[in-house]
């Protein structure tokens, strides 16, 4: 048989688009390859290193604890440290048995879909968003609703926007709080009505939590105040800087706690042992003051970049919240942020994301510059495009 024959394909590859920013990254190698010099304005991670006591924490367990799975739901002292955290920082009760530690919140996300969507259920989501969302549901056979969403809403749905795309087929509601890529919230009050609205509908509200912690101005409340059959996923990565740990957590409604522990062992069998004992002291008052001091450290590069990149042209409509990214118009610019984005990378030296990772709104107007870089760089950033675009 020849080999164009063997190469058969689930017909579900045809919606799995590639994540474009792992693109830029692979171009800006090859930039740097030639020697140049590249500042890294496009992936989502700080240049921060995992706070000292999670590392350390990590060494002393490698050195005294057999490193055998876990329990699929996790080890039961992160589940209670977890518990704890949301008693002190939110003032919400959220029983330990509700949390399941994932690999990541990416996981956390393949097991709420994984036990609520049925083929073809509707997922609303926002246009634009985190990518990794459509293609989760892609995956599972569902079929992600793109709602594309502006300046007028904060880029975030609520509860009348949703409600105009619902559909008998819709199963689950999911908003970021703050977004990826736009940096903005859904206030508490738009929560409850959203919760409000899946429980009439019988279906589901979705929050995705990761960037709570990375809030500048105000501290972010959590969805599980408005009821205890919200999801909620959450994750070790931003705020406590544990990226490539791959921990994460999901809370659930009580209902689903079974479900998803027989969908988890079957899919991950337990989360990593090593990352789980390290991010035991991620609630430790010294992580919790290092990571405070970062908070503040991206506050600064935030109040720094965004009117820098008005003063390029960019437009800024929405000032962001939280999170670390910057959701700029290019339009005023060029037509093709694509375009923009490469050329940005080419000749300047800067690598940015375009628009078209995170939906099909717009996606040619806009860039999402993440300021994940020391003023410093993001000042050398700003002076390069200046000159490429013949500002400065
Ligand atoms: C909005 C959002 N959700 C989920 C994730 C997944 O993160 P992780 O699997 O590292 O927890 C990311 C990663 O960038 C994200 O931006």
């Amino acid at each position: 048989m020849n080999d164009a024959k063997r190469f058969h394909l689930a017909a579900r590859m045809a919606h799995i688009e590639p994540f474009e920013v792992m693109e830029i990254q692979t171009l800006a190698r090859e930039v740097e390859a030639q020697g140049r010099d590249v500042i890294h304005l496009e992936i989502g991670e700080p240049d921060f290193t995992t706070p000292r006591p999670i590392v350390e924490a990590a060494q002393r367990a490698l050195e005294s604890k057999p490193m055998f799975y876990t329990s699929a739901l996790g080890l039961s002292e992160l589940r209670e440290a977890i518990a704890k955290f949301y008693r002190d920082r939110y003032r919400v009760d959220v029983p330990a048995n509700r949390i399941i530690v994932t690999a990541g919140s990416s996981a956390a996300l393949l097991l709420a879909f994984g036990v609520l969507l049925d083929p073809d259920d509707e997922v609303l989501l926002t246009d634009p968003s985190y990518p990794c969302n459509r293609h989760f549901v892609h995956t599972l056979g569902g079929v992600p609703r793109l709602i594309p969403v502006g300046p007028e809403s904060r880029y975030q749905m609520n509860a009348r926007i949703a409600r105009r795309h619902w559909t008998s087929k819709t199963r689950i509601a999911m908003v970021a709080t703050p977004s990826n890529p736009t940096g903005t919230m859904v206030t508490p009050e738009e929560i409850v009505d959203l919760a409000a609205l899946a429980r009439e509908k019988g279906a589901t509200l979705l929050v995705d939590e990761i960037y709570h912690g990375l809030t500048y101005g105000l501290d972010a409340r959590t969805a599980l105040e408005a009821g205890d059959d919200i999801f909620v996923i959450n994750s070790f990565s931003k705020y406590f800087q544990m990226t490539g740990w791959r921990l994460g957590w999901l809370v659930a409604p009580p209902r689903y706690v079974r479900e998803i522990e027989k969908l988890a062992q079957n899919l991950f069998i337990s989360p990593s042992s090593v990352a789980q004992h390290a991010a035991l002291a991620c609630f430790d008052p010294r992580t919790i003051e290092i990571v405070e001091e970062r908070r503040r450290e991206l506050d600064l590069r935030r109040r720094y970049l965004i009117p820098a990149l008005e003063s390029l042209g960019f437009r800024v409509p929405v000032v962001p919240d939280g999170a670390f990214y910057i959701y700029a118009d290019s339009s005023p610019l060029a037509e093709d942020s694509f375009a923009l984005a490469r050329r940005i990378l080419t000749e300047a030296g800067v690598a940015v994301t375009p628009g078209k990772d995170f939906g099909h709104h717009e996606p040619e107007r806009h860039i999402r510059i993440a300021y994940t870089q020391p003023v410093a760089r993001l000042e050398e950033a700003v002076a390069r495009i200046g000159a490429l675009l013949g500002r400065k």
